[in-house]
């Protein structure tokens, strides 16, 4: 069995708090404990194709834990098995995962850490079973990847959230007016659900649970005769009522996930304000979820992250994604963090403690 002697990182998909953090703890116990090597891939899964990397040692993680977003780069486009290329005006999509399998050679990797969400790691797999040592660290402000409590970057997303929230609730008092904030999530409903519940919102309306409008106004309405002249609505951009289609903003060709979602808050402004008669307001939080300096929650869950990562690459459990079960750290096979999404159930916890509260559901 070959010694593990140098390691190469790489962050891929969209990024999120608490990217460096993972970064910097693999490299630290990689340099420090082990004494290997690291080096770190540009851009994601572009640098392993056309072989642009870093070096990584002490120095060049020094004082990157609390930056946001990722100092490698990232993309969520480079796919090394549905490569986008323009030809011609066109896009045409190449498997070009020999190249990246080349880098990996040429540089002598002993092993890749692979730092990403659902596509990133069905990858990973994919490289995996073209023979590189790879492991898998979750990454996602949704938390919808299955095999783990919960992802690092979801914390951050959360604390966003909800800071906006409590930002609308004094403008929605002072103008007697409904106020709609959208959050993202893709098809889960993660952010919205425990940003609805830190935020004190009225109305939850989540992807899991598809929404009935008359029944989000009844709400509202409820409100009103109470003596409560404004209300916060909390919706995931994966909602959808009953019966109907999600809101895409627009559609990514080159994309892992070509499905770009977003402006549902527009929509149930537009429908609320004609039934309800109240002034409507729509915030989309956007990529603001994403930025910044991560949570100290997060920065200590991508720095377990990290730090057990290199342990299982010294370990040579290769294939497998580290993971947090209630609050140990674990290792579990890729496939199992990518065969399904991890939704919200419809009577977890969260959901009940709101409904007894007599937060609306929209159903
Ligand atoms: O998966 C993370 C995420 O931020 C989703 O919540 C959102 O739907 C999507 O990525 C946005 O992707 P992009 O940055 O490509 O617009």
């Amino acid at each position: 069995m070959t010694k593990i002697k140098k390691i190469g990182i790489l962050t891929a998909g969209g990024d999120c708090p608490g990217l460096n953090a993972v970064i910097r703890a693999v490299v630290k116990t990689a340099v420090n404990k082990y004494g290997i090597k690291a080096i770190g891939f540009k851009d994601g899964y572009d640098g392993l194709i056309k072989n642009t990397f870093v070096d990584l040692g002490n120095r060049e993680v020094s004082g990157i834990l609390t930056l946001g977003g990722t100092i490698l780069g990232t993309s969520n486009i480079a796919n090394p098995y549905h490569y986008a290329i323009k030809k011609g005006g066109k896009i045409i999509f190449k498997d070009v995962s020999k190249k990246a399998i080349r880098t990996y050679k040429k540089n002598k990797i002993d092993a890749l850490v692979i730092i990403g969400g659902d596509g990133t790691l069905s990858n990973a797999l994919k490289l995996k079973q073209s023979g590189l040592n790879v492991v898998g660290v979750p990454k996602t402000i949704d938390n919808d990847l299955s095999a783990t409590d919960l992802t690092f970057g979801y914390d951050s997303a959360l604390t966003t959230a909800t800071e906006a929230i409590d930002k609308l609730h004094t403008t929605a008092q002072s103008h007697h007016r409904v106020m709609i904030v959208e959050v993202m999530g893709r098809y889960a409903g993660w952010i919205a659900l425990a940003a609805g519940m830190a935020g004190g919102g009225d109305v939850i309306l989540i992807p899991e649970i598809p929404y009935i409008i008359q029944k989000v106004c009844g709400k509202i309405e409820e409100r009103n005769k109470a003596g409560k002249r404004f209300s916060i609505i909390v919706v995931a951009e994966g909602a959808k009522p009953e019966g109907g289609e999600l809101t895409v903003s627009s559609i990514v060709e080159s994309s892992f996930d070509r499905v770009r979602l977003g402006g549902i808050a527009y929509k149930l402004a537009e429908q609320i304000e004609k039934i309800v008669n109240m002034e409507c307001r729509a915030t989309i939080l956007g990529h603001v979820q994403r930025g910044g300096t991560p949570t100290a929650f997060d920065r200590i869950l991508a720095t377990r992250y990290g730090v057990e990562a290199m342990n299982l690459v010294i370990q040579r459990k290769f294939g497998k994604m580290v993971a947090l079960h209630g609050n140990k750290m674990i290792s579990v096979p890729i496939e199992k963090a990518v065969d399904k999404l991890k939704l919200v159930p419809k009577n977890s916890g969260l959901v009940r403690s709101l409904r007894e509260m007599g937060v609306s559901f929209g159903d």
